[in-house]
């Protein structure tokens, strides 16, 4: 498996697999198991995703030692502040059965960040995160927290897909050293990815379809992926995309597709915040 080199040192696969929208326990177990089963060695939870439990059970029972799989999982803003993120931290590693994850990111760049990213911090040095990170953080919070933060990021996950590519975001992380990681790789299917006719059309060329199209274009572009797939057959096909090169002239013609837009919202809105205000006073926790 490719890996990218974090700022820390650290080798974090280019691929892996994401259990966002899997909250049965059971299914999320069964999924990741198969996602080991087909090769998968790197998992991307969350606290908010409610199943860092059946992450943490699947991974002790698929018998792939735990110093194989590069485990991430995600401070949901509701432990935000530093007591609260501290013991979070040892909520989440409980849940997920270990003693360590290999990435530790702060959702969401909302509230008491730099309380909570100091906790971060202070996990890093203990051991209990080899790196850690931030997510949805838009280049100006981005620059912000990699040059006041003692830690920089190693990390930013971000929205990113064909069709928003985040040109100006990667050239920001690149000038901190932070490396890029997308979320819905697929943009969840929005906007009739799957039937894209540039994607399809390119990904004939090599024996491809559209998914592993859009996936080795994110990775040849030095950008983390981690699908998702409840169906094992999709899993392995999301997880073969290494014995391909798309051309310059393909990259070329992909990146017409960027819109530069949001498929789903910002996150530098007063609507964003007071969004996420309402999923956290709407599940009573604050
Ligand atoms: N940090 C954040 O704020 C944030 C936000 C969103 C996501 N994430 C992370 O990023 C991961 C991936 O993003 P995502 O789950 O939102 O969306 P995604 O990976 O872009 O898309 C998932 C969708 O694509 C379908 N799909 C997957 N492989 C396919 C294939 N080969 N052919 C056709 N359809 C296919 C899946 O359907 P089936 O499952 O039915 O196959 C599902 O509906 C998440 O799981 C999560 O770990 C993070």
């Amino acid at each position: 498996m490719e890996c990218a080199t974090l700022n820390n040192g650290v080798e974090m696969p280019m691929l892996g697999y994401g259990v966002f929208q899997i909250p049965d326990l059971a299914e999320c177990e069964r999924c990741v198991l198969d996602a080991l089963e087909a090769g998968y060695r790197h998992l991307d939870t969350a606290q908010s995703y409610f199943n860092e439990e059946a992450v943490g059970n699947a991974v002790e029972r698929s018998g792939v030692p735990r110093g194989e799989i590069f485990l991430t999982t995600k401070m949901w803003l509701s432990n935000y502040g530093y007591e609260k993120a501290t013991a979070a931290i040892d909520r989440s590693l409980a849940r997920l059965k270990t003693d360590y994850v290999d990435l530790f990111l702060l959702h969401q760049p909302f509230s008491d960040v730099y309380g909570a990213y100091r906790a971060l911090e202070d996990a890093r040095k203990a051991g209990k995160a080899r790196a850690i990170g931030v997510s949805n953080f838009y280049p100006d919070r981005l620059a912000d927290i990699a040059s006041f933060a003692q830690i920089k990021p190693q990390v930013n996950q971000i929205e990113t897909h064909v069709y928003q590519q985040q040109k100006y975001a990667r050239e920001v992380l690149a000038r901190y050293g932070v490396q890029a990681e997308a979320w819905a790789p697929f943009a969840e299917g929005k906007n009739d990815f799957f039937n894209n006719e540039t994607l399809k059309s390119i990904g004939a060329k090599y024996g491809k379809s559209v998914g592993q199209t859009a996936l080795r274009f994110l990775i040849q572009s030095n950008v983390v992926v981690i699908p998702k797939s409840v169906h094992k057959e999709r899993m392995a096909e999301n997880f073969n995309v290494f014995d391909f090169t798309l051309s310059a002239e393909d990259m070329a013609e992909i990146e017409k597709l960027d819109t530069s837009e949001s498929l789903f919202f910002r996150h530098d809105t007063p609507e964003a915040v007071e969004m996420f205000i309402g999923y956290i006073k709407g599940r009573g926790e604050v």
